[in-house]
This record gives C-alpha cells, sequence and structure tokens, in this order.
C-alpha cells in the first residue's frame, strides 16, 4: 500500500479510491474547502498528470497552500466560497474532506459539486463528529458560539453536526446516486499514530479497511469518527 497520508484514514483512503478509479492518466479533480491542500503532496508526486485546483475561503491557509506548492503548477489554489459555483461540467472528481460540518448552507455546497462535476463524475464528501463528541468544553462551547457567529456574517469557525440521512437525502435531492458510505478515524489511533512508522501506519490503514468490510457504517459510528459519503452524478 503506497501512503499517501499519514494522520488520516479518510483521507488515505479518498487519495487511494482516486488512483483506483483513474490510476495514473490524467485526471482533474476538484478540492472544496481544501485548507492549505497538504494532503496533495504526496499524491501529485506519484500522479504527474493529474491537476488539482483547491478552493477554500480561508485567505491564509490558501497562501500557506501556495508556498508549499511553489512550482508545482499540478496543483493552483484558490481563495473561493464553495456555496457559489467554481467551474462548469470540468472535474472528473470532487472531494471535500473534513469539510461539511463547517459549511453553512449545504444545499448550495452540494450543487457547486453538482456543477462542478463531468457526467459519471464522482464526489467524496467527509465530515468529522470530533468538535460535537469532544470532552473539552471549549470546543463544545464554540459550536454554539460559532452557529451565533454567522448571525453577523462570521462563517469562518462555523460548525454544525452532520446528520448522516439528512446529509444523505439533501445529497439525493440534487440528483447525486450514492454509491458508498464508509467510516473511518478509529477515534483512540487517530492522534496516537502521529509520527509512527510506515509499517505501523499500515497496520492502522488495513484495520481500518478491514473492518469497514466486516461492519455496516451504523455499527462503526461510535467508534470511527469519519464518515465519508461517496456519490455519482448519473
Ligand atoms: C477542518 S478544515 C479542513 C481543511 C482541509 N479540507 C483538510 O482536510 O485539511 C475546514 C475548512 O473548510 C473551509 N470552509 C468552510 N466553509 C467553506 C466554504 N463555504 N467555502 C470554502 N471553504 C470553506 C474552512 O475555511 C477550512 O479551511
Amino acid at each position: 500500500m503506497m501512503i499517501y497520508e499519514r494522520g488520516n484514514a479518510a483521507k488515505q483512503w479518498m487519495l487511494g479510491e482516486l488512483d483506483r478509479r483513474f490510476g495514473r492518466a490524467n485526471a482533474r479533480v476538484l478540492d472544496l474547502a481544501c485548507g492549505n491542500g497538504h494532503k496533495w503532496s504526496s499524491f501529485v508526486v506519484s500522479h504527474p498528470e493529474w491537476c488539482v485546483v483547491g478552493v477554500d475561503t480561508d485567505a491564509v491557509a490558501v497562501e500557506r497552500g501556495r508556498s508549499e506548492f511553489q512550482g508545482v503548477p499540478q496543483v493552483d489554489l484558490r481563495v473561493l466560497d464553495a456555496q457559489r459555483p467554481v467551474e462548469e461540467g470540468t472535474f472528473d472528481a470532487v472531494v471535500a474532506m473534513s469539510a461539511i460540518e463547517h459549511v453553512v448552507d449545504r444545499p448550495a455546497f452540494l450543487k457547486t459539486v453538482w456543477t462542478a462535476l463531468k457526467p459519471g463524475g464522482v464526489a467524496y464528501l467527509n465530515y468529522d463528529a470530533g468538535h460535537f463528541r469532544s470532552s473539552d468544553w471549549k470546543e463544545r462551547l464554540m459550536v454554539p458560539v460559532s452557529q451565533a457567529l454567522t448571525v453577523f456574517g462570521i462563517e469562518g469557525p462555523y460548525m454544525k453536526r452532520v446528520d448522516d440521512a439528512e446529509f444523505r437525502r439533501q445529497a439525493e435531492a440534487q440528483g447525486f446516486r450514492v454509491i458508498a458510505v464508509r467510516k473511518h478515524n478509529l477515534h483512540p489511533l487517530k492522534g496516537f499514530m502521529r509520527g509512527a512508522s510506515d509499517d505501523a501506519i499500515r497496520v492502522w490503514y488495513g484495520l481500518e479497511d478491514r473492518m469497514g468490510s466486516l461492519f455496516t457504517p451504523e455499527q462503526l459510528d461510535n467508534v470511527m469518527w469519519s464518515t465519508t459519503l461517496v456519490l455519482e452524478k448519473p
């Protein structure tokens, strides 16, 4: 197993899926709410024909990413709001990782995904339950505070728990076909594995893959806090 991402089993799985689906041939992928785009650093080296467009409203994160990818024309990072259309029908895949819980208008976000994809294109939309299950009271307090801030037009820190069934319904209402739901990131292992060896990381990711094939997403929900909805634009 090629390791693309060391600290997040959901991102590693998504990147592995893109590789399995499109191989090394040229593909165009849109990363919505990309942050600094760091997740692409190994992937674009082993997939030199790929083109990645990343968008995020956080100008500081985008600037940090631009310095990391300076001289790498494959990665194009832009400061944009993913609740508005980005480009029409030019992408083979759209991804959004640790993202949906931070999006205020999820139907508008899904419309951006729909508009950006070519027919037959696929989307990996991921969200995390960590902020809402945390035992740290400051993190829990930030949830209602961040929601109240949107009244004043401040969306940057926004977070709201994503209900699996509701988000799935919103995706279907946009016209998507749900092709998979996966749970990742065994809660106690996520921080524990920081700095681990390649062998240890492979054991972790292998265990998550095996659990994903043995249990349903509902059964894994309490131990794996990261959800990825895989959608196809028919
Ligand atoms: C937890 S970070 C995840 C960043 C990145 N996807 C990753 O996995 O490293 C959530 C990101 O969502 C971005 N975000 C939230 N709403 C957004 C929107 N409407 N348009 C673009 N980016 C957005 C935030 O600025 C933030 O960078």
